[in-house]
Parts: structure tokens; sequence; C-alpha cells
């Protein structure tokens, strides 16, 4: 059984066994999140990225989580669609990311994950939908991750996230 909590706040701040940073392909860092959980990682996360990069769009890819504070044991890279309308496949992309970090959880053996809202701040995606296909998307994948937190850092973007649990109940 897999509890999803929408939680309000900086994800560096979890307390989980992974926390998924919204990536760009070289994995060294950028805005947003990425700039948060690299500031908290250190520098190493930088160097182990590169040293896996790239990280195509859909995809996961897991480091140590180096400096960020214990038990978070990995940070697992994934890489948003950039939004260009929506008939390009981003949600197609988007559900890829969430259903390959719970992959790679699973072969980490992690039993509790934080996700940012991917791909909803730099790269565009509308956050209502997002927030849809996160929900659907971890609902529908077989996992053995146990507590699974969609971290939202403003309210909007944590409303339709609860939203976006209650919704996908009622259509289940
Ligand atoms: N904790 C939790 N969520 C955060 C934090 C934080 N500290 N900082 C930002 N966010 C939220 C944003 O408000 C947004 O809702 O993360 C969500 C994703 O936004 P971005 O970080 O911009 O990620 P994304 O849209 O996927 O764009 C990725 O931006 O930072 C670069 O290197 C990154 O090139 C990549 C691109």
């Amino acid at each position: 059984m897999t509890l999803i909590e929408v939680v309000l706040g900086d994800i560096t701040d979890e307390i989980v066994d992974a926390v998924v940073t919204a990536a760009n392909e070289s994995l060294l860092g950028g805005g947003g999140v990425d700039w948060a959980v690299h500031q908290a990682a250190g520098p190493r996360l930088a160097q182990a990225g590169a040293a896996i990069a790239p990280c195509l769009p859909g995809d996961a890819m897991a480091t140590p989580a180096f400096d960020l504070t214990p038990p978070v044991k990995y940070v697992i890279h994934t890489v948003g669609p950039v939004w260009d309308g929506g008939a390009y496949g981003e949600a197609d992309t988007l559900a890829s990311c969430y259903r390959r970090c719970l992959q790679v959880a699973d072969e980490l053996q992690v039993r509790s994950i934080a996700f940012p809202a991917v791909a909803t701040g730099v790269y565009g995606f509308p956050p209502a939908s997002a927030a849809r296909i996160a929900v659907a998307t971890i609902r529908s994948t077989r996992t053995s991750v146990s507590l699974i937190h969609l971290v939202a850092f403003d309210q909007a973007t944590h409303d339709l996230l609860v939203e976006a649990t209650r919704t996908e109940d009622l259509s289940r």
C-alpha cells in the first residue's frame, strides 16, 4: 500500500530516503528545485551527475545524496518535458518521469520519496494537468515505495495537488 501525501514546503527539508530533482539532461544543476537540491547536496552532486549524464526527458537516474541531511540517501534526477503546447507528447513524457523515478526507487529499495512538481516551473507545464498526471501515474505504477510526498513550493500548486488526489480517488 502506498500513501501519497501533499506537502507545502522546501523539498530539501524532506525526511525521506530519496529526493527527486527536476533536472536538465546535463545533471549539472540549474535553477528552481534543481538549484536548491544541488545547493543542499553540495558540489559532489554535479560531479556524480556529470559522470552518468545525459538523462533524457522522461528518464530518471540516481546518485548519492551527499550533503543532504540524513536519512536522505539518494537524489533521483528526472528530466521533465519542456511544454510546447501539448501536442508533442509532453504528457506522456511527464508520466514517464514519475514512473521511472518509482522504478529507480524500487531498484534502490527506497521506501519513501519526495517529488517536486516536475516541469511546472521553467519548463512551463500547466500545473493543474501536471498534478493530475503525477497522481494518476503514481497510482497506476506498481511500487514498493510506501510513502510518497508530493512537495509543493507554493500554495497554488499545493491546492492543485490536493485536488488531484481527491479527483483521482473519484475516478478509481
Ligand atoms: N522545493 C520544492 N519545490 C521547489 C523548490 C524547492 N526548494 N524550488 C522550486 N520548486 C518548484 C517550483 O516552484 C515548481 O513548482 O519546483 C517545481 C518545478 O520547477 P523547476 O524547478 O523550474 O523545474 P522544471 O520546470 O522541471 O524545469 C527544469 O529548470 O532548474 C532548471 O536545471 C533545471 O533545466 C532544468 C529546468
